[in-house]
């Protein structure tokens, strides 16, 4: 099966293609490189650079290769600046997806997995959240992200294609193999920070808020590896290959950690201290976000290996003390 993965350069993205490829899949990568790598595309996928909003560009490849599945990572992904440069993420996420869209139509492609996010929920009203949770987005990437969905509902109903969207909750540590990692520039995931203090990049780590209504005062988070997020896409992919409906599934672990759990499973893992500096509450952050992932569970076999934050802190750490400086 010939599997194209858009956004194959970029940290989850990576991760599949690794994965795909150690299944037995052909895989093809198109990434413009803006975020990604050309270092983190597995050598035996075939590469283009190139910006699925470019249309010439995608149906050129589109008609060259005999395409079964497309797997979408391509958007741009950083809350923060979603909501000083809004624009920004309706022309990558959005328009991106609807030049794909139009081009998948045409050559006949019919089966696609993609990248949501549990930012399409917002503040939820209940813990575990289920897919079928009220989605009220508090920034405008999540709300870009629910409107890939959505349009992805309506195209599905008109054009012969079926999809997955795959709301991931927290994406954090590396391959295990150690070739690759989370490179982010700037950084500004909670685990890959905290371990820039040990690596001597930085002196502390700041924490946002301690005032929250959890056990310590500090966000709670699922944090799931990025190796059992890579799975659920190719067993995603499996599903739609066998007839599956269209269909939306949370992935995390279900188990929530507080921002200094994080930091104090850091310092075991480094054997480091790593300083904290308590600071006002980052905008926009929810308390709380733990997933039922039951469904996906059920419905694809999902099975994470990865359950353990220390192991899972471990791998982030391996690549990052060997690859302090990205790729
Ligand atoms: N945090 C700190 N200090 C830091 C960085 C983060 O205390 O230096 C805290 C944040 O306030 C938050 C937690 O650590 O409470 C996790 O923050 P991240 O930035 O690592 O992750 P988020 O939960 O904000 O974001 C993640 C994904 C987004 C996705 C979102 C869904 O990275 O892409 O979950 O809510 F949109």
């Amino acid at each position: 099966m010939r599997i194209l993965v858009l956004g194959g350069a970029g940290y989850i993205g990576s991760h599949t293609v690794y994965e795909l490829v150690d299944a037995g899949y052909e895989v093809i990568v198109i990434d413009n490189l803006l975020t990604g790598f050309k270092e983190a595309v597995h050598p035996q996928a075939k590469f283009y650079e190139g910006d699925i909003r470019d249309k010439i560009f995608l149906d050129n490849i589109l008609s060259k290769e005999k395409i079964d599945g497309v797997i979408h990572f391509a958007a741009s992904s950083q809350v923060g600046e979603s909501m000083k440069n809004p624009l920004k993420y309706y022309n990558n996420n959005l328009c991106g997806t609807e030049v794909l869209l139009e081009s998948m139509v045409e050559h006949g492609i019919d089966k696609i997995v993609f990248s949501s996010t549990a930012a399409t929920y917002g503040e939820p009203e209940s813990i575990p959240i289920l897919e079928t949770a009220r989605t009220l987005p508090t920034n405008c990437y999540g709300e870009t992200k629910l409107s890939m969905e959505k349009m992805f509902k309506w195209i599905s109903k008109a054009h012969n294609l079926r999809y997955v969207s795959l709301r991931y909750f927290n994406a954090c540590g590396a391959h295990p193999n150690g070739k690759i990692g989370e490179a982010h520039n700037p950084e500004t995931h909670l685990i890959p920070l905290v371990l820039q203090v040990p690596n001597g990049k930085r002196e502390y780590i700041s924490v946002f808020g301690n005032d929250y209504d959890t056990k310590d005062g500090t966000c709670v988070r699922d944090y799931i590896h990025v190796n059992d997020l890579a799975q659920a896409h190719i067993l995603a992919m499996e599903y739609l290959s066998k007839g599956g409906e269209s269909n939306i599934f949370n992935l995390g672990n279900g188990v929530g950690f507080t921002v200094k759990e994080v930091i104090e499973t850091a310092r075991k893992v480094t054997n480091h201290t790593i300083p904290i500096r308590e600071e006002e509450r980052r905008a926009g952050d929810p308390s709380v976000l733990i997933a039922s992932s039951e469904k996906a569970r059920k419905v694809l076999g999902w099975k994470p290996q990865y359950a353990d934050l220390e192991t899972i802190i471990s791998t982030a750490w391996k690549w990052h003390v060997n690859h302090p400086d990205g790729y």
